[in-house]
């Protein structure tokens, strides 16, 4: 009857651990054969139950029963484990072939546009790019441009001065200042022929004014140089920035570094002269600052005025910016909206008048 209950045991135990598909079935066997209240444990304690002489033969009956559980119970786990790992590896591969995710491409500001359109021009014609500090000391910003302390040429402008120990330094109201460090750096005293483009800042905040905008200065510095030069210079400049048809025309003026001194306008371009609300019915736009270099300037910054002449000119970068994208209000361009900022991608964008 033992054998029978032995033979019994083994029959379904083989049948159970056939059938079972997943570690979870195969654990709950090992419950059913193995648990506290498992068919082989229970085979096992009913040896107490077994005529002495054949409780040898029964013991190692009941201990093969379960090394045969054990064996088969094994051999299937490793196998459940290695098909759930190659599941897991299989899910997990990444397909290179699938298409990335679309990063939107940026696009350059509309002052970095024009302002390496202004410097590709001017590289052409022989200049090189020079960039002076913003903070700077009362003495390059004014003194060296011939605007002595006390000068009402300072009350024109609005400046930012820095306090306390550093009261003798305020923010560039021009990019004029670079001159005199271009022309104290030259150690040469020789020839120069540099654009330097940059941020200034003046106390001015309305649609057309910013307290932080952008200017350009020219200067060149030769043995033979007249305002016939600096002319053609700013005529070929206009022209090329704003259209072929594009005229200028000089006013005198007056800026403490340059003498004699003019306001460069150029015939609008929104109607082409005839007079509109752009150009305030007169059919010119004033758009640059410009003269032959004062000679107090070029003395005090260590040139021959008597061997070197010169010319400089100076604009706003933001004006000429609202001008050729029509921006009809600067603060736009410094309020660093996408919606406004990705407008401008292309690098050959013409305005046009609407
Ligand atoms: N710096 C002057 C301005 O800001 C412009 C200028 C530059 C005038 C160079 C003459 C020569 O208005």
């Amino acid at each position: 009857m033992n054998n029978d209950k032995l033979k019994d045991t083994k029959k379904l135990l083989e049948e159970d651990l056939k059938i079972a598909s997943n570690e979870k079935e195969l654990n709950d066997l090992k419950v059913k054969y193995l648990g506290k209240k498992g068919l082989i444990t229970e085979l096992n304690s009913s040896i107490k139950n077994i005529p002495n002489e054949e409780k040898k033969s029964y013991g190692l009956a009941v201990n093969g029963l379960r090394t045969l559980f054990n064996n088969i119970y094994e051999e299937k786990l490793e196998i459940f484990k290695k098909e759930e790992l190659n599941k897991k590896i299989s899910n997990e591969t990444i397909d290179i072939t699938l298409p990335s995710k679309k990063i939107k491409k940026g696009s350059l500001h509309p002052m970095t546009l024009i302002t390496e359109e202004f410097e590709d021009l001017f590289v052409s014609m022989g200049y090189t790019v020079y960039e002076g500090p913003e903070i700077e000391t009362d003495e390059n910003c004014f003194q060296k441009l011939n605007v002595p302390k006390g000068h009402p040429a300072r009350d024109a402008q609005d400046t930012f001065y820095l306090k306390d120990e550093f009261e003798n330094f305020l923010l560039r109201t021009q990019t004029s200042t670079a001159q005199v460090h271009a022309m104290e750096e030259n150690t040469t005293k020789g020839p120069l022929r540099i654009v330097c483009p940059g941020k200034v800042y003046r106390r001015d905040e309305d649609a057309t004014h910013s307290h932080q905008f952008m200017q350009i200065e020219g200067l060149v510095i030769d043995e033979d140089v007249s305002m016939a030069d600096l002319k053609g210079t700013l005529e070929m400049f206009c022209k090329k920035i704003l259209g072929e048809k594009t005229e200028i025309r000089f006013r005198p003026s007056y800026f403490p570094f340059t003498e004699p001194s003019v306001e460069v306008d150029v015939s609008c371009f929104k109607c082409q002269g005839k007079g509109c609300n752009l150009c305030k019915q007169t059919g010119w736009i004033e758009v640059l600052g410009a003269g032959m270099v004062h000679p107090n300037v070029l003395k005090m910054c260590g040139y021959d005025p008597k061997k070197y002449q010169g010319f400089a000119f100076g604009t706003g970068i933001d004006r000429f910016a609202m001008f050729k994208y029509g921006i009809p209000d600067i603060r736009t361009i410094y309020g660093n909206d996408i919606r406004f900022i990705e407008q401008f991608n292309r690098k050959d964008d013409t305005y046009e008048v609407k």
